[in-house]
């Protein structure tokens, strides 16, 4: 047997050694704190789990989905859309649902990379900007996000040469794992780089209604231009509470989504009707739950980043995401300040190497824990010597 060297080429595992030692605390019996899973603990609202009830018993939700998504899914996008960011899509040739983010994510670098093509993809970053462009045998070239540049990628910085090769540039903001938000401003940069060098932007939107204190993130697609260069993808993951469902979608540039539903319609066969008229529930019913949510996570962050203050970091309370991006302290590794969180004080979180090499010296904290164990969790720090 003779393994693909893609799959070799795939960066290896790196919590490996804190899943050993988390396994080891739980069976000795530590009460541990997981600020380390980015998946909401909240459960899906109610009037979007009634909607797949009924579906799932209508014989007509049990063939094949249409390969696009359903026309009924692709309408109540736009709609969607139209409310939220003022943006026209039409529901036929620019909006495509997606099985997650993720699955979109994935396969549209092989729409767009050919073997040793350039992807300009931010670091840290959610890792499958990376590993896409490695299946699909292309190099990415990495936008580092730097705190003195409020964790946006310096364009002007990219090279030339391989602006000149790049197919692809991904973005994400809200941001995983910084929590950094961005501005049209940004927004109308990336437009301006995209069409100087011919390149597909890729925006990231998955956290587009996690946020606080009356802001409120912008679309990549309220920018002028922006439809000729670029893709949004979103998730109904996180705004939702979603995330197994696995529904998403992305919309933008009819000629993009084109060639990413040829990869598609090679690879699966689309999503659960049944799922598809939940998702036209989510996006078309009451959002009352999204403010909620907010709300509560508002609540999350303040206990953590008080908690955090009081303990000599300063940080800034985030605008939007449910992640605390926080440097570590003393210049450790985030691999050896994340055991050390784990071994003196049972509490998990993910080393910021896990997304790139501009991650080290970083550790991300998720808000997927009520108050009283994120109290508990600033408890234990205060007693922690660092
Ligand atoms: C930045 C980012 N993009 C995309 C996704 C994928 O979400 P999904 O596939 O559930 O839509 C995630 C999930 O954590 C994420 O953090």
């Amino acid at each position: 047997m003779k393994i693909a060297q893609r799959i070799k080429a795939i960066p290896p595992y790196l919590f490996a050694e804190i899943d050993k030692k988390k396994a080891e605390a739980i069976k000795n019996g530590v009460d541990i704190i997981n600020l380390g899973i980015g998946d909401p603990d909240q459960p899906t609202p109610d009037n979007i789990i009634k909607k797949l009830n009924e579906s799932v018993v209508d014989p007509k939700t049990h063939d094949y989905p249409p390969y696009a998504g359903t026309e009924d899914f692709r309408q109540a996008v736009s709609i969607w859309y139209k409310n939220r960011f003022g943006v026209n899509l039409d529901a036929d040739r620019e909006v495509m649902a997606l099985i997650g983010s993720k699955e979109g994510i994935a396969h549209i670098f092989l729409a767009f990379i050919d073997p040793g093509d350039f992807s300009l993809i931010p670091d840290p970053a959610y890792p499958v900007y990376k590993t896409g462009t490695l299946f699909a045998d292309g190099f990415p070239y990495i936008m580092p996000l730097l705190e003195k540049n409020g964790f946006l990628p310096d364009l002007e910085e990219i090279e030339e040469e391989i602006a000149r090769k790049a197919k692809i540039m991904f973005i994400n903001y809200p941001n995983n794992p910084t929590g950094a938000v961005a501005d049209k401003t940004f927004f109308e940069k990336v437009v301006k780089f995209a069409k100087k060098y011919d390149i597909l932007v890729c925006h990231d939107f998955a956290y587009s209604e996690m946020t606080y204190d009356d802001y409120k993130a912008s679309s990549f697609l309220e920018v002028d231009g922006a439809k000729d260069v670029g893709l949004e993808f979103h998730s109904l993951s996180k705004t939702y509470n979603m995330t197994g469902w696995r529904l998403g979608f992305v919309v933008g540039n009819a000629e993009a989504i084109s060639a990413l539903s040829i990869i598609k319609t090679n690879i699966d066969s689309g999503v659960f009707k049944a799922i598809q008229r939940a998702g036209v529930e989510a996006l078309t019913g009451s959002q009352d739950n999204i403010q909620m949510m907010n709300e509560m996570y508002t609540e999350r962050r303040n206990i953590v980043i008080n908690g955090l203050n009081k303990l000599g970091w300063n940080l800034k309370p985030i605008k939007a995401t449910f992640y605390i991006w926080i440097p570590t302290l003393n210049n450790m590794s985030s691999m050896d300040f994340a055991n050390l969180l784990l071994e003196k004080a049972g509490i998990i979180v993910t080393p910021g190497i896990g997304y790139g090499e501009y991650g080290e010296g970083y550790v991300r904290i998720a808000l997927t824990v009520g108050e009283k164990r994120l109290q508990e969790a600033m408890e234990r720090l205060k007693s922690l010597q660092f």
